[in-house]
């Protein structure tokens, strides 16, 4: 029987070995009902394993976990659920075709005579949902009719209506927009004031600052450090994180922009409209705007992803209409998507055929020579995203997310192209790896390449951008340059609010 008072999970010295990796090398940690347990770490620390332990999904080689004083065993995640510890998936684990009360209830289904109560059922999931203040929600919505954050508060309350006392999420805010975040603190802060323990993990670190009560930093698979938040400023997670400094700051252009390279003339396409713009050498263009703005729609048509229905567009001064991605790689563009899994990664094939030999680098393949040539190329790119593996032949499978990611990212550098798209490149990445992709993003911009970055991370937009570009409604609604973009201007074109008085 679950003790009264807050819930309190111990973990003592756990061990999780793979082959050729320590994952986890005698953690300790405690998690404690009523606080918000932010875990950071780079890619490859060990935080998704030490979840996964925490939740039953991944047995530990040694060490034990301790519930309420008394010894706990996960043979599975239903273990761990039986003692109210839930993993919050970022798949989330709802039946699309289901509704929202169908999911909440799912497996604890209110009975009257045999069968489900279907109006007890209604009840139920609608008083949870207010509990999480999500009035808006409606509970007989089909589950695949939502949209991703409303998905994840569904499971959220899932996990609240089986009375779950550790919710533990991974990453839960790499599926939801800028102004999407608030509305999941405010059910944390809720939950929090409930008793409820959160462990929560993010490499975002402003996030941290503000939700965590405690944080724990793993590097290595050990341990660094474990302390109430007011104790650690942010140059200290970051320190603890990577073991050396590390400056916040965005690297600056070195050279003045080039010649145009894509320029594109009142194109409408599948969400977007007359859409005009101009990339140039050597340029990063940051592309800002809310979900559903037409930023991912404008790259899907540059790359020949979807098609222009009217105006034109122009590569190098000539016309250039992609009929196929194909074509557009051929032309020598990079779309770098946002999904991990829309990387189109091919998870058991290993790190070095995942960069070198996917199906649609034709062109860099052609380039390469020989066998050596080609391991060089492929240390030489997952070397500068720091791609954590102790070998190129590792399955891809077998990576963190994160470098999962990495590897996604190099197999576009080693393409060699001169325009390159990235969607939300740095999603997921830590704090370290991410310095190293904007270092080469204006690497490849020195070099002559024209960037277009869509970011919903405005410090990361405004950081790196030369000149940013805001899509409303599916619509161009204004540009700035470096020097203008302040925060409060950017949002304000975001928003379609009336922009405030230029700083400089
Ligand atoms: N099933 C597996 N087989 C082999 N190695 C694995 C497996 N799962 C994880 N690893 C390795 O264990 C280490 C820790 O991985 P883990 O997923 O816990 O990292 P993480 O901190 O969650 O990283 P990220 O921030 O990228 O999500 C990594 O080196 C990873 O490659
Ligand atoms: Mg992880």
């Amino acid at each position: 029987m679950p003790a009264s008072g807050p819930v309190e999970l111990v973990a003592t010295s756990l061990v999780k070995r793979y082959p050729g990796v320590v994952a986890l090398d005698g953690v300790d940690l405690t998690v404690r009902g009523g606080e918000v347990h932010a875990v950071a770490g780079e890619n490859g620390a060990g935080k998704s394993t030490l979840m996964g332990i925490l939740s039953g999904s991944i047995q530990p080689d040694e060490g034990m976990l301790i519930v309420d004083g008394t010894p706990a065993r996960f043979r599975s995640p239903r273990d761990a659920q039986a003692l109210g510890i839930r993993m919050i998936h970022q798949e989330l684990n709802l039946v699309p075709a289901m509704s929202v009360a169908e999911n909440v209830t799912l497996g604890a289904e209110p009975q009257r005579g045999g069968v489900v109560d279907r109006a007890a059922r209604h009840r139920t999931a609608r008083a949870v949902l207010d509990r999480l203040g999500q009035r808006q929600l409606h509970v007989d919505t089909l589950v695949e009719r939502l949209p991703l954050a409303a998905r994840q508060m569904t499971e959220i309350a899932k996990a609240v209506a089986s009375n779950a006392r550790v919710l533990i999420m991974d990453e839960p805010t790499a599926i939801l927009a800028h102004e999407e975040i608030e509305g999941l603190f405010a059910v944390i802060r809720q939950l929090r004031a409930e008793g409820v323990a959160i462990v929560y993990i993010s490499h975002r670190l402003e996030e941290i600052d503000l939700i965590a009560d405690r944080v724990t930093v793993l590097r290595d698979g050990r341990l660094v450090d474990s302390r109430p938040l007011g104790q650690l400023r942010r140059d200290d997670i970051v320190r603890l994180m990577v073991g050396r400094e590390l400056s916040e700051t965005y690297p600056a252009a070195t050279t003045p922009p080039g010649d145009d390279v894509l320029r594109l003339e009142h194109v409408s396409a599948p969400g977007v409209h007359d859409a005009s713009l101009t990339l140039r050498r050597g340029e990063i263009v940051g592309l800002v705007g809310l979900v559903g703005a037409g930023r991912t729609e404008l790259a899907r048509a540059i790359y020949g992803a979807s098609r222009i229905t009217s105006g034109r567009m122009l590569l190098d001064g000539q016309p250039y209409a992609p009929r196929h991605p194909r074509e557009a790689i051929a032309r020598g563009l990079a779309l770098v998507p946002e999904d991990r899994k829309r990387q189109g990664l091919v998870l058991p094939a290993s790190i070095r055929e995942n960069v070198a030999l996917s199906s649609l680098d034709a062109r860099a393949r052609a380039n390469i020579i020989d066998a050596k040539a080609e391991r060089r190329e492929v240390v030489r790119w997952t070397e500068a995203l720091a791609v954590k593996s102790p070998t190129i032949e590792k399955p891809v499978r077998q990576l963190s997310g994160g470098n999962q990611q990495k590897v996604g990212v190099a197999r576009w550098l080693l393409a060699g192209a001169r325009v390159f798209l990235f969607d939300e490149p740095t999603r997921g990445i830590d704090v370290g790896a991410r310095a190293e992709i904007y270092t080469l993003m204006r690497r490849l911009a020195a070099e002559g390449a024209a960037i277009l970055m869509i970011s919903s991370d405005l410090p990361e937009a405004i950081g790196m951008a030369d000149r940013l570009i805001a899509m409303r409604g599916g619509r161009i609604v204004g540009e700035l340059s470096h020097a203008d973009a302040s925060a409060e201007r950017v949002a304000a074109l975001i928003l379609g609010q009336p922009l405030p008085e230029s700083a400089a």
